[in-house]
């Protein structure tokens, strides 16, 4: 329990870290949360700084989440933490579980930010790097979504929130374990609501294309 709380915990800092947030900070000198859609994801810091702090803020909030999972898989298998797991524990079983917690809770951190007074981004990054990391069949299979569907409407949140339908059904597809199922309908449901503005903005048709701005910051 203690091991399992400590990396929901790292997990959650990792997330909090304000990579969005930094990048516009230190090269424009400006609040991200105050321009755009003022979300403080990959996609809001193209809109603020161009293509290539973009991308860099993408891949970075990305590696959040692989180092998340990756924490996981490394102290499961770390001998000297084993050594810890009293033997009534079947720690194999348990892993996807943890898996999903420290998944769910990178995902938090990166939206509600400690470092950020609790705001944050909407978190598609860092599932994108979770997913990768936890099941990469199902990973590859909503980047496939979001390619389409961003390559047809060029609209980056309609994209992301396709993605995060689809990960829970390629969960179920991929027969991939009931935590992980879990995973797909908790952590897309989150984001899905976190993109609530931008369903509004979507049904009244203002929502901005790649390359165009928010009319009205949230
Ligand atoms: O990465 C989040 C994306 O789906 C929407 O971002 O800034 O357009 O609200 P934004």
């Amino acid at each position: 329990l203690t091991l399992c709380g400590t990396i929901v915990v790292i997990a959650y800092l990792l997330g909090s870290f304000p990579t969005g947030y930094i990048a516009v900070k230190l090269l424009k000198g400006i609040d991200i949360r105050e321009v755009g859609s003022g979300s403080t994801g990959a996609t809001n810091v193209l809109r603020t700084l161009g293509k290539g702090p973009g991308a860099f803020v993408l891949v970075l909030d990305a590696l959040k989440g692989v180092l998340a999972i990756a924490l996981v898989y490394w102290l499961f298998n770390f001998n000297q933490i084993q050594n810890y797991i009293p033997p009534t524990i079947d720690a194999q079983a348990w892993q996807p579980w943890v898996l999903t917690l420290a998944g769910l809770a990178g995902i938090l951190g990166h939206s509600k930010s400690i470092f950020l007074g609790f705001t944050g981004g909407k978190s598609v990054a860092i599932s994108l790097g979770i997913l990768l990391t936890m099941s990469w069949q199902v990973g590859l299979a909503t980047v496939g979504v979001f390619a389409v569907v961003v390559a047809i409407s060029r609209i980056v949140s309609l994209s992301s929130i396709a993605g995060a339908i689809a990960v829970p059904i390629f969960m179920v597809l991929l027969h991939q374990p009931l935590p992980y199922i879990l995973f797909g309908i908790a952590g897309g449901l989150y984001v899905i609501l976190r993109h609530r503005t931008n369903i509004e903005r979507l049904l009244a048709g203002t929502e901005p294309k790649i390359g165009q701005n928010v009319a009205t910051p949230e």
